[in-house]
Parts: structure tokens; C-alpha cells; sequence
């Protein structure tokens, strides 16, 4: 359920429960949450500095990220984010190179001409609502491609990851019964893709995954239908949240968003310090296989714990003058892909396309802002900009 006064609350990636102050603005609450070290909330732990974010992610086999620590509607462990060492590594080996920045460039071309065709769309009118114009549409349509889906399909992504990450339901019994729901949809839907590729191979990931092998055996539908749950979740909202924040942040910062315009090279590095500022996946979730002392406080064994990235990423230990937007920013280790074993196995595409989306914007739109007397609309878990109208002069 989502209302702009009101509160919000998700299953599936965790239950939140805020207002739209402090989902547009949580960098306040960090140095407080940072100064407390670990808080011990009612049913999970906190762990809020650089340093001890990194402990946790470095170290799997204390901080598992297997099925107890996260429920996203799947009846068996999502490859590979909720296979733990050594196994994890062979998938990792496996997806890795699909993922490298050598594959990834070859994308650049079509997401270019995507972009165009969704900015073409709308340049002339002088206004548009982002979410719906660019940030849901791109990364859903890259994902599409890249599995081979038909593009028609594009709706029904859009529920099955809306029914995971925010069910729209009264209560969390109701979303977590409405994310389990789902989740027997998209197997169904994957299941059903993966014969058909067996009968008939295309040029697409699905088809790439059936002839795959590790250690001389091949995958099994059962592992087709984990990866592709994954990439499902993992690939759209998240990029979408990301370009959401990124330009609400730039249309409210003028200064920031002419410096773009008149000197793009800047770009990838706004692309990482605005990642690094807005953080959209705010917390990952573990839990505790061992008891185990972090920043003078135990944390129970089979304790459920968020590693707060959003957090780490404004720690002044780590980031000088962190609360500093800084496209210049040298030695940006931000967490915003998560850290060990586990980092963002989509990062140089999400990289990629956020990277096409500002260009291309500021060098065909003019200075944005937000319509006068509109207010963007943030989502709570996954951080993004569910309803973001901008305007613009046109010639
Ligand atoms: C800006 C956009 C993105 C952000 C901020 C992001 C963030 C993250 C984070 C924080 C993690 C670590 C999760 C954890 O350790 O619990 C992660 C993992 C992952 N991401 Fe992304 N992600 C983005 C885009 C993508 C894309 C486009 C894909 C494409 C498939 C993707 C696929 C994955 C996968 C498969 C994992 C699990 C890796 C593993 O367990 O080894 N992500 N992502």
C-alpha cells in the first residue's frame, strides 16, 4: 500500500514502515543510526558503519545470505544470491563472464537507440512523468531482450516484480501470501520459456543457460528457473529506482545538473556518486549462523540482520565530507552494489544504462525541474521515485 501522506509498507524485501519526509530524505538519520554502531531492533539487528558492513559481507560463512534471511516468494534458494560458499562460487564463474564489461559494451548501441526512442516520446510536450517515460521502461525492456521474451510481456513483468517487492496488499500476511502468489506465476512462466527453448535454442540468455555447464554437468531446469527468478527481481526494480533517484536528486539540484550538461565526461562518475548519495537498495538482508561480537555488541546466532549500505555509504570514516555530493569524488568505494561474494552481478549493465540515460537526457533536454506544485513520490525498501513530473522550456 503506498499513499504520498501516509505510510508505506512492503513485503518481500523486508516490512518498512514510513513517512514520505523520511523516505525522501534519509542521509539525516544515518550519523545518528552510525553513532549507536549495531541496533538491536525487535526482530533484527542493524549494522550501520563502513567498517562493519564490510566485516558482515566479507564474511558469508557468519553472515549467510541463504533462504532465512530473505522470503521474495520462492519455494527454493535463488541462484546465486542465496547459495553460500564454496557452491556460489561456480554459478558466480558461470554468470560472470554474460556479465563482464566486455559483453555489456556490446549492449551500449541499443540501449542508446532505446533511450532515444523513449525521450523522442516526449521532448516536445515540455513535460513528463520520468518513472513512466524512462526509469520502468528501460531497464525492463533491456531485460526482455536479453532473456529473448517478447516484449508484449512488458506488463507482466511489471506485476510479477511489483507483486514481490510491493504486493499491494492491506496487510503483511496478505503481501507475503500475494508475494507467494506471484512467485508460482513467474516459475510458471519461466518453466514454460524454458521448454520451448530446449525445442527450439534462440540467441538469448535462456537459451544460453540450457547449454551451459559447470564442473561437467548441466543445469537444471530447476537452476534455470532460480537464476531467472533472480535476475527478475534483481535487474528492473533496481535500475529503475536508481535512475528515479538520480534525476529527482539532479531536477533539484540545478547547479549540479548544468554542470552535466556542459561537461559530460563527468557523468560516470555522477553516476557513481549519486549511487553512492541516494543508495536505492538501502539494506541487505543476512542472518547470523553464529553467535559473533561486531562493534561491541553479540549478535545471536540465527539472528535476522539488514547490512544498512545506505548507511556505510555517508560514513565519514570511509568518505571525506560524505554528506558532500561530489561528481569529482576520487576513490568512490561505495557499497551501493553490495560488497563480497555476493556484489551486483548486473553492475556494469545497470552502470551502463543509467550512464546512456544521463547523457542522453542533458544533451537533449533542457534545464528540468519538478512541475511547480507536484512532489515526487519515494518508495520505501528499494528506494525509488514512484511518481517524479518534470518540466522543461521548449523551443
Ligand atoms: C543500479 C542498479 C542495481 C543496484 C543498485 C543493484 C544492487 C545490488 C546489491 C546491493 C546486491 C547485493 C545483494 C546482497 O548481497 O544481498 C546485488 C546483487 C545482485 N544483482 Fe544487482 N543491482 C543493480 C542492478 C542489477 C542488474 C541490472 C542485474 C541484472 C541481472 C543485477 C543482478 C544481480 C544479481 C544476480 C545479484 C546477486 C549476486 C550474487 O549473489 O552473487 N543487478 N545487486
Amino acid at each position: 500500500m503506498s499513499d504520498a501522506e501516509g505510510t508505506q509498507e512492503m513485503a518481500g524485501f523486508g516490512q518498512f514502515s514510513i513517512d514520505q519526509e523520511t523516505a525522501a530524505n534519509p542521509q539525516q538519520f544515518y550519523p545518528m543510526m552510525r553513532e549507536m554502531g549495531i541496533l538491536p531492533m525487535e526482530d533484527m539487528t542493524i549494522i550501520t558503519r563502513h567498517e562493519d558492513v564490510m566485516w558482515a559481507l566479507r564474511h558469508p560463512e557468519v553472515f549467510s545470505s541463504n533462504m532465512d534471511a530473505i522470503d521474495i516468494g520462492n519455494v527454493r534458494p535463488l541462484i546465486p544470491l542465496q547459495i553460500d560458499p564454496p557452491d556460489h562460487v561456480k554459478f558466480r564463474r558461470l554468470l560472470d563472464p554474460l556479465f563482464a564489461p566486455r559483453e555489456i559494451e556490446k549492449l551500449e548501441g541499443a540501449v542508446r537507440a532505446l533511450v532515444t526512442e523513449l525521450i523522442d516520446t516526449f521532448i516536445d510536450q515540455g513535460t513528463c512523468e520520468f518513472n513512466s517515460a524512462v526509469a520502468i521502461p528501460l531497464p525492463c525492456t533491456v531485460f526482455l531482450r536479453l532473456m529473448g521474451l517478447p516484449l508484449e510481456d512488458l506488463d507482466l513483468f511489471l506485476r510479477f516484480k511489483d507483486g514481490i517487492i510491493r504486493p499491494p496488499a492491506a496487510d503483511l500476511a496478505e503481501g507475503r501470501a500475494l508475494a507467494r502468489a506471484t512467485g508460482q506465476e513467474i516459475y510458471a512462466y519461466f518453466e514454460q520459456v524454458i521448454s520451448e527453448r530446449r525445442e527450439r535454442p534462440q540467441d538469448d540468455l535462456i537459451t544460453g543457460f540450457i547449454g551451459a555447464e559447470i564442473d561437467g554437468e548441466r543445469l537444471t531446469t530447476e537452476d534455470i528457473l532460480d537464476i531467472s527468478y533472480l535476475f527478475l527481481l534483481a535487474g528492473l526494480d533496481t535500475v529503475t529506482a536508481s535512475l528515479g533517484c538520480a534525476v529527482a536528486y539532479l531536477a533539484a539540484h540545478p547547479d549540479r545538473q548544468a554542470a552535466l550538461r556542459s561537461d559530460p565526461s563527468l557523468i560516470p562518475a555522477a553516476v557513481e556518486e549519486l549511487l553512492r548519495w541516494e543508495t536505492p537498495v538501502p539494506g541487505i538482508l543476512r542472518v547470523a549462523t553464529e553467535a559473533v561480537e561486531l562493534a561491541g555488541a553479540t549478535i545471536p546466532a540465527g539472528r535476522s540482520v539488514t547490512c544498512l549500505l545506505a548507511s556505510a555509504n555517508t560514513d565519514g570514516a570511509e568518505f571525506a565530507d560524505p554528506e558532500t555530493v561530489d561528481f569529482e569524488r576520487s576513490g568512490n568505494r561505495h557499497l551501493a552494489f553490495g560488497a563480497g561474494v555476493h556484489r551486483c552481478l548486473g553492475s556494469h549493465l545497470a552502470r551502463v544504462e543509467m550512464r546512456v540515460a544521463l547523457e542522453e537526457l542533458h544533451r537533449r533536454v533542457p534545464q528540468y525541474e519538478v512541475q511547480p506544485g507536484e512532489t515526487p513520490i519515494f518508495t520505501a525498501g528499494i528506494r525509488g521515485v514512484e511518481y517524479l513530473p518534470l518540466v522543461w522550456e521548449t523551443a
